[in-house]
């Protein structure tokens, strides 16, 4: 019998340790139904961990995420923090981990599921059977580029300073992971950057145009201006099949794609690093939902995105595409009963919580898989 597969489980900050409540028990269902065998270990992260142990993640963590097949991640912030430096803040967990781990490449899925079609404030037929993923470059970017901070000048007025930086290995190595998914997909490939204003944004341009030419020929490649990607998302989202970008351009594009959708409370993400000798690669998967701490605590957030992250889990960490393909069939079969949290409400539809919508999709995978 194969080993036990190894989770670390950090539900976090507002509505995290909420929807996480509900995916473990989707976790806990893998386990009775003999799927998967879990060894699921919890710990703290972001302001619980601070509270806790004055660190936004502590060393010991940082450990055990690397000692895991896969990392679940719930979401992580909230006000009481948001005074607290850049070295001290709640979200440094998640860009500590994405470094530490090396994950480089932020997979995010827009996808349209036919019951929520209403959910969205774009017209039902401009993003009708959309299916878009866009892959974020996660480790590099503006968002660790040195020099960076806040100094003070000769004249006691100051300068902040944020450096954009990517190297070709950088750029070929997520631009890889992008190819080789369009290639499973429609084949067709934008590349977004702002080659028009910036140095590194032409290297990015020219490097994917490079490694595309040697050896992607099959996929279809195009590129495009951030600025423009974002007003083409919105105009016809259908469009584009994969989007690779850097990590800043990726992060706002990322939460564009997400609303064409309807609710932010339905995508789940994976954050997936370089494979190692025996193909196995750190990984994380999270809600691209935030923390929600105006609805925190309350028993009213979605708990779909959290558990959709679980079934990326299982399909980008070990290959288990069937028992994903359940979770997502139970989650869209409760939505189409007429189920929904707030988030996603449409008339005629009953409005629920986290744990009746959580109860209602194991229901749903007990009945799909008898
Ligand atoms: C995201 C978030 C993070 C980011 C924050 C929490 C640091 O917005 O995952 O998109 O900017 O990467
Ligand atoms: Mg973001």
């Amino acid at each position: 019998m194969s080993a036990n597969k190894k989770l670390l489980v950090l539900p976090g900050d507002g509505i995290g340790p909420e929807v996480m409540h509900e995916t473990l028990r989707v976790v806990d269902w893998m386990d009775r139904t003999s799927r998967a065998r879990f060894d699921v270990v919890q710990d703290l992260v972001g302001g619980a961990s601070i509270e806790a142990r004055g660190m936004p993640i502590s060393p010991a963590t940082v450990t055990r995420a690397k000692e895991a097949d896969a990392v679940l991640f719930g979401s992580v912030g909230g006000p009481q923090w948001d005074k607290l430096g850049f070295d001290a803040r709640p979200e440094l967990s998640i860009l500590t981990l994405r470094k530490e781990l090396g994950l480089f490449a932020n997979l995010r899925p827009a996808i349209v599921l036919d019951p929520l079609v209403d959910a969205s404030t774009l017209k039902a037929d401009v993003i009708r059977g959309l299916d878009l993923m866009i892959v974020r470059e996660s480790t590099g970017g503006i968002y660790f580029g040195e020099p960076r901070g806040v100094e003070t000048l000769p004249d006691g007025t100051k300068r902040g300073i944020n450096t954009e930086v990517y190297t070709t290995p950088e750029i070929e190595r997520v631009a890889r992971v992008a190819f080789e998914l369009a290639r499973k997909r429609q084949s067709k490939l934008c590349s977004v950057e702002k080659a028009n204003v910036m140095e590194s944004g032409l290297l990015w341009r020219e490097t994917v145009a490079a490694l595309g030419a040697a050896e992607y020929p099959d996929v279809a490649l195009s590129h495009m201006y951030a600025d423009n990607c974002a007003m083409q998302l919105v105009r016809n989202p259908r469009q584009f099949d994969v989007i690779v970008t850097g990590n800043l351009f990726g992060d706002i594009l990322s939460d564009l794609a997400s609303m064409l959708t309807g609710s932010l409370g339905m995508l789940p993400s994976a954050t997936l690093g370089a494979p190692d000798a025996s193909g196995r690669r750190h990984a994380l998967y999270e809600p691209i939902h935030g923390s929600a701490p105006d609805i925190a605590g309350m028993g009213l957030a979605n708990p779909l995105a959290q558990m959709l992250s679980f079934a990326m889990l299982l399909r980008y960490s070990f290959d288990m595409h069937e028992d994903a393909q359940l979770i997502e069939q139970a989650c869209t079969n409760v939505l189409a009963s007429g189920l929904r949290t707030q988030d996603v409400m449409a008339p005629g539809c009953a409005k629920v919580g986290t744990s009746v919508m959580g109860e209602a999709v194991l229901r749903e995978l007990d009945k799909l898989a008898s």
